[in-house]
């Protein structure tokens, strides 16, 4: 039996500094059975990162509410809010966000690092999760010696370090070529096969939709 894990209802983010506003998303909903993956379409601007950053919980919404398993996520306080991102939700930014002067290893294992997880577990499971994402031969390259490809790849297998229940990918195959692209989508299908991990994945790209069981457009804030 299905059951729903992730409820986003009437999702609204104005955007206020100074005396400008941005409404950027006006109203987006999305429910989401456990281990279903969907993923996001729509053009530039249309709210799509803001979307997925409300469900990541990194920013609250304007109005609208979330539910994560039922409960209510922005009835949390700020620590609490960090202490749940931080332990269910993997996240794969639109630009990789690696840090430039540690390696694959450390890049992957720094969200354990974070929670305090003993330095020799955090780098066994960093080591495992690069082994899955097929990186075992790179994990002491720096970010600068990965390809595209492989760089995206480190991105993925640090959102997924902590074993969080839900991964938001922001445009995860944005700037790479039809192979490597296809590795990548590879790499989240069979998570969220073997896994069961529940996926959104926003894109621009048309051929992310063979990869994920339903789809959603994104036009002007509206879902
Ligand atoms: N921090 C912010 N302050 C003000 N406006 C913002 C902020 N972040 C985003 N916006 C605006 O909100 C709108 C939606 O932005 P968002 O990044 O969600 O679009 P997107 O669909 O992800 O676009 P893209 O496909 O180009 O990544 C845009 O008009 C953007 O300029
Ligand atoms: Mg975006």
């Amino acid at each position: 039996m299905s059951r729903i894990f992730l409820v986003a209802e009437d999702l609204e983010k104005i955007y206020i500094n100074g005396d400008d506003r941005v409404h950027a998303l006006r109203s987006a909903s999305l429910k989401l059975n456990k281990g279903e993956a969907v993923s996001i379409f729509g053009p530039s601007g249309s709210g799509k990162s803001t979307f997925l950053h409300l469900l990541g919980a990194f920013d609250r919404p304007t109005s609208g509410k979330v539910f994560f398993d039922g409960k209510d996520v922005f009835e949390m306080d700020d620590s609490e809010l960090a202490e749940f991102r931080n332990r269910e939700i993997g996240f794969v930014f639109q630009f990789h966000h690696l840090l430039p002067e540690f390696s694959a290893l450390e890049n992957v294992a720094l969200p354990l690092l974070i929670a305090k997880i003993p330095r020799t577990e955090a780098f066994e499971r960093a080591n495992a999760v690069l082994v899955e994402v097929g990186l075992a031969d790179r994990t002491d390259f720096l970010p600068v010696k990965l390809s595209g490809g492989e760089k995206q790849r480190v991105a993925v297998a640090r959102a997924l370090v902590h074993n969080p229940r839900l991964v938001l990918a922001d445009e995860p195959t944005g700037n790479l070529d039809l192979e490597t692209e296809r590795e990548v989508m590879g790499v989240f299908t069979d998570l969220n096969d073997k896994l069961k991990v529940t996926f959104v994945i926003v894109s621009h790209n048309p051929i992310i939709k063979r990869f994920t069981d339903r789809q959603y457009n994104l036009i002007d804030g509206k879902m």
